[in-house]
């Protein structure tokens, strides 16, 4: 939290922030934050949403604000050069000996798909080159990430610097909220929700099923199991903590104490809830671990090492 002052704009004498401060400030007594924040902001655009805070310093903090941008922006590059490269290569997605597929290919739609990859069929048409062979689970998994309320925060401030982060100069001279058309998508995230639902319960399939398909057939169990095992509880841990899911257990209820159940799934998805941030880096490490040793067998630079059978 910082200071109302540069919270709200029109509120540069104000020092009243309830939560602690950036380190720069907190070192400050409460006279010298006042005298700092009011002597570097400026007067501010009165349209609702439209002023931003003005610092006439790059920043008034000295700690290691720029690290944590950085790192975003890393990571995110590398899950989506990572996961387009990998769609796009349209090979080493399956391993048929013990039916693993990688989550970045299921389901697997294509024509081109292996026959017995394909949980729901294939389009009995060829796709064009590069068209991903997920179809239809790819865009709505991007859609689903990209809408995220967790990723939006991180993304407008890392990449849109719309803050960077708190006191410290933007690039921005005005702000627009959501309101642009091409923000509008960001409203239907509940609606990806429900999809992305869908495609974990499926990912969840995929995962249960090569535990039926030993070396010598029946139960067996790999190291590829376990990593999609893991892979399937931290999609499941991004899935269920989302904002929306939260909503639809224990929104519009007027009481509680009249709907138990709701109440007590909404306390458990409240839990999870506190721990988005990190089951969404969780999650994008897991399926990038999951597809790259899948990628590995079914190319045949390594073999998977059986556990049981
Ligand atoms: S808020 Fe992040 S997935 Fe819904």
């Amino acid at each position: 939290m910082l200071p109302a002052a540069i919270q709200h704009p029109g509120a540069v004498t104000a020092t009243e922030g309830t939560g602690p401060l950036p380190a720069s400030l907190a070192r400050r007594s409460p006279q010298e934050v006042e005298t700092t924040v009011t002597s570097t902001t400026s007067a501010h655009d009165d349209r609702p949403g439209g002023g931003r805070a003005r610092l006439n310093q790059r920043t008034l903090r000295t700690d290691r604000w720029w690290l944590g941008p950085i790192l975003t922006t890393l990571g995110l590059a590398t899950f989506l050069v990572y996961g387009a490269a990998r769609v796009f290569q349209q090979d080493h997605y399956w391993v048929a000996e013990h039916h693993y597929l990688t989550p970045f290919y299921s389901p697997c739609l294509a024509a081109q798909c292996a026959p017995e990859a394909s949980l729901f069929g294939r389009v009995p048409w060829e796709l064009p080159p590069f068209f991903p062979y997920a179809l239809l689970s790819l865009p709505i998994l991007l859609l689903f990430r990209v809408t995220c309320y967790y990723y939006r925060k991180a993304y407008y401030r890392s990449i849109w610097q719309a803050p960077t982060a708190c006191a410290v100069r933007e690039p921005h001279r005005s702000y627009t909220g959501e309101t642009r058309p091409l923000m509008l998508p960001q409203n239907g995230h509940r609606y990806f929700f429900y999809a992305a639902f869908v495609i974990t319960v499926i990912n969840t399939w995929d995962m249960l099923v090569p535990y039926f398909h030993g070396t010598e057939g029946g139960f067996g169990i790999g190291v590829g199991n376990l990593i999609m095992l893991v892979n399937v509880l931290m999609l499941w841990g991004y899935t269920l903590s989302c904002h929306s899911c939260r909503h639809i257990m224990g929104g519009r209820l007027r009481s509680f104490s009249r709907n138990p159940v709701r109440y007590w799934a909404w306390t458990r998805i409240s839990t999870l809830n506190h721990r988005h941030m990190l089951f969404g880096w969780l999650s994008i490490a897991s399926l990038m671990t999951t597809d790259a040793y899948i990628a590995l067998v079914a190319s045949g630079t390594i073999t998977d090492l059986r556990i049981l059978n």
